[in-house]
Formats: C-alpha cells, structure tokens, sequence
C-alpha cells in the first residue's frame, strides 16, 4: 500500500499522537486531544469534533479564542514588525500595556510601572528579584497550595512534589507557610499562627523580603482566601517592612469578575503578577507596582530578548480595554451565578462533591469519597475529565490530591455552550460516581 494512502486511513488525531509520542519528552503530559481550531469557547479536533472549552488554554483564554479586535491587532502589528527587544529598540506597544496596567493596578503607591516577560513563571521570579532589591533582604514566603511555575526559583516556591521530584537542589531562602483551606479545616486564624511561628522556628521576619500569595488558588485547588486573611497577612507585612506580592498570573485578567481577585479584598499590595489570558492566547506576562519599588533594579538588572513581544503586546491593549469594561464583569459574575447555581444543585445530587467553591466564574468541584471522611477521590476527577473529553468537554483538575475538577470557560460563552457544558460535566461526573 502506498504510504499516502496509509496515513489517510489512520485517523489524523491517531498520527499526530503517535509523533507525539516520538518527538516530545514525556514530562509534557498531554491529554487524547488533538486541536485543528478554536472560536469563542468552541475548539475543534483534527479529526472534526466540536468539544465546549472549560480550559481555555490552561486558564489563558478569558477573552475567549481569537477574540476579533485582539486578532486584527495581532495582523496589524505582525504587518509592521514581530520583534525589535525592548532593550535594543523601544517601542509603543511595550508602553501601552503598561499604562494600562499602571491604570487597572491594585497595588499601592500613586505611580506605577511595570516590566514585560514571557511566562508567568518568569513574571514571579522577576518580583522575587526585585523584592530583594528594594528590601535588601534574601527570605521569600511562600504558602502551602501554591503554584508559582516551573522554573529553579517557582517550583521551588511551589508545593507539590510532582512539580519538584527528581528536580532538587532546590533554591534556597525559600519558605513555606501554611495556607487557610477552610473546606479542610484551616482557618485565617491558624494561617497567621503558622506563619507567626515560622517566624520564630525558621525564619527571621526582618530578613524576609515578600511574601507571595495567589488571591485564589489555582493548581493548588481553586481554594479562596477567606476575606480576612490577605488584610492579616498585609499588617504582617507592613508591621515587618516585607513586600506583598499578589500572583494573579490564574486569578487575574477578569477571571473571577474584576481585573483582579485581590480587589474583592480590599488590599492593596506592592506588586502584582499577571499573565496567561494577558496576552489573549500570545506569550506574555507582567510585574506591576509601585514606582519606588520597582525601579529598585538598577538598569540592566531586568529584561530579556523576547519580553513584550510586540504581538503579545498589541493583543493585551485590547485584552486588558476588553476586561476593564463593565459589560464584561457584569457577564463575567452573570455567567458565575449561574455557573454556581447549577454546580450547587448537582452537590445536592451527587455525594461525592464536598464542595463547590470559588469566586465569580472562577469555580471547582472538590471530589471525596464521601463527605464525613472527607477523603479525596482523584480517580473519581480523572474519570471525570476523561469521561467529559469523550463527551465532548475539555475540563481540567487540580488540587494537591488531584481531586479536584475546575471551571476556567472563557467568560465569552454563550448560556447554549455554558449548558451544553454543564450537561457534559454532570453526566461524566455522574456516571464516575455511579
Ligand atoms: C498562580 C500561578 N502563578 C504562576 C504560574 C506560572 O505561569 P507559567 O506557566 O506561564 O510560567 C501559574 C501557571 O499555572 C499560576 O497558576
């Protein structure tokens, strides 16, 4: 049989994963999927199946995918130039999107400025960096649950082993703290115990430069922070001159219904880090702050050959109008109310779901073996997500046990492709959970 007419017969999916499978290290894990393209909160397979995204990219499509203005900005700007470094030639789009980030920031301080990187890993290491510039200090907080990237510094500020097995030395001056997780227990009160007595175990305050906290956590299990634990944890910090560095690479960029989950809190930190849906599907991410703070590197001290790709910037201008709108955080908190409503009436239905939590639309199943014990179900999330793939739902779990199923939809579904979702969803779940 002559070769062309093999590979027709194979089907496309089943010749892109057996290349996968010889071409691509396995630490990539990677779920049956094989994408052809992607609208809105639709993406297609190679081989023609419709799937509704409740992935948009690993938390990166907010805006949903090929968001129009954003991809007519892209072809604009791909037309004029795709790559200059900001560090050989300036130029306008780099500063556009950090005026308005200066313009949407959370963080205190009447001026801000930003920097532009690639991944949200970096964007966490460049405000490590320049925490220990302004403080002079070395000591970095870290909390259990978190997930801060995959680099030397980030996976050792994250904590969980598969992230970090295999992969040590790890760096030093990093410590971990517990975090509230109130569905298992931990309060803000014994949080700030914790970490009181890392202070006096481990680590002296007056050496710590910042601490680290994601507003909701989203590898860790999209577990929110009680309403009083960032404002305890921020008196910490000022009563000990340590930065508050608030990761919103997950969280941020319109996720939970603000630009940014910290504004539900109240406090103001000293510097935010975005990234993911920032750059509407292109590479890009950020550390904003105080003026004062961050110009504590001297020049030379940050950068990087690609950060702030052009591209990625001319995207975020519009990403970043887009969310700052009322119209779309009132879709935004619409599509999480009746995200939340459904999700509460299949916990009444389904033992299994201890909880249903989250904020805004930025919402997870906990899964359990049953709800006295508490035990988590992992296996019951993957047959889920699997069982969803089938269906025709992309879906995703996190958490520390794996146990844990969540939403990330592009806040631009429509209510057909939300329902059509949930449909999938309970039926997977329900099915798994016999
Ligand atoms: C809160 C948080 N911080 C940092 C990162 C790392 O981002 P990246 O994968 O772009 O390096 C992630 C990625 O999931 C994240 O969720």
């Amino acid at each position: 049989m002559d070769c062309a007419v093999a590979l027709q017969e194979v089907r496309g999916s089943d010749r892109v994963v057996a290349a996968r499978q010889q071409y691509v290290a396995r630490g990539v894990s990677t779920p049956p999927l094989v994408v052809d393209r992607a609208e809105g909160a639709r993406v297609w397979d190679v081989d023609g199946r419709e799937y509704v995204d409740f992935a948009g990219g690993l938390g990166c499509q907010n805006t949903g995918h090929g968001l129009p203005a954003a991809v007519a900005a892209i072809h604009e700007q791909v037309d004029r130039y795709l790559h200059q470094c900001f560090m050989v030639g300036m130029y306008e789009p780099y500063i556009d999107v950090c005026r308005r980030l200066a313009e949407l920031s959370p963080c205190s301080g009447d001026e801000q400025r930003s920097i532009l990187v690639n991944s949200g890993a970096e964007a966490v290491e460049n405000a490590v960096k320049i925490a220990r510039a302004a403080t002079g200090r070395p000591a970095v907080i870290v909390f259990d649950g978190s997930f801060h990237g995959r680099t030397l510094l980030t996976m050792t500020m994250t904590s969980k082993l598969t992230y970090r097995r295999g992969f040590g030395p790890f760096a030093p001056e990093i410590y971990h703290a517990p975090a509230p997780y109130p569905y298992r227990g931990t309060t803000t009160n014994d949080a700030i115990a914790g970490l009181e007595e890392l202070f006096l175990r481990e680590v002296d305050p007056e050496s710590v430069a910042c601490v680290v906290l994601e507003p909701v956590q989203g590898e860790g299990g999209f577990v929110v922070m009680p309403e009083d634990f960032p404002r305890a944890l921020k008196e910490i910090c000022e009563r000990h001159g340590i930065l508050y560095v608030d990761d919103e690479v997950q969280s941020g960029v319109g996720r939970t219904g603000p630009v940014w989950a910290i504004e539900r809190y109240g406090v103001q930190p000293d510097l935010l880090v975005s990234g993911k849906s920032l750059g509407g599907g292109l590479p890009l991410a950020a550390v904003t702050g105080n003026a004062e703070v961050m110009d504590a590197p001297a020049p030379g001290g940050l950068g990087g050959t690609f950060g702030g790709n052009p591209a990625a910037c001319a995207a975020a201008c519009v990403v970043l109008d887009e969310v700052a709108t009322p119209e779309f955080r009132a879709r935004s908190e619409e599509l999480g109310a009746h995200l939340r409503e459904r999700l509460d009436a299949l916990a009444e239905r389904i033992p299994q779901i201890g909880e249903v939590r989250g904020i805004g639309p930025m919402l997870a199943l906990e899964l359990v073996h049953d709800r006295e014990s508490k035990r988590p179900a992992p296996e019951l999330a993957k047959a889920t997500t699997t069982g969803a793939l089938e269906r025709g739902l992309i879906l995703l779990s996190c958490g520390l046990h794996g146990n844990v199923v969540r939403i990330l939809v592009p806040l631009v579904a429509s209510d057909d492709e939300l329902n059509r979702g949930l449909e999938i969803l309970e039926e997977a779940l329900g099915g798994a959970a016999g």
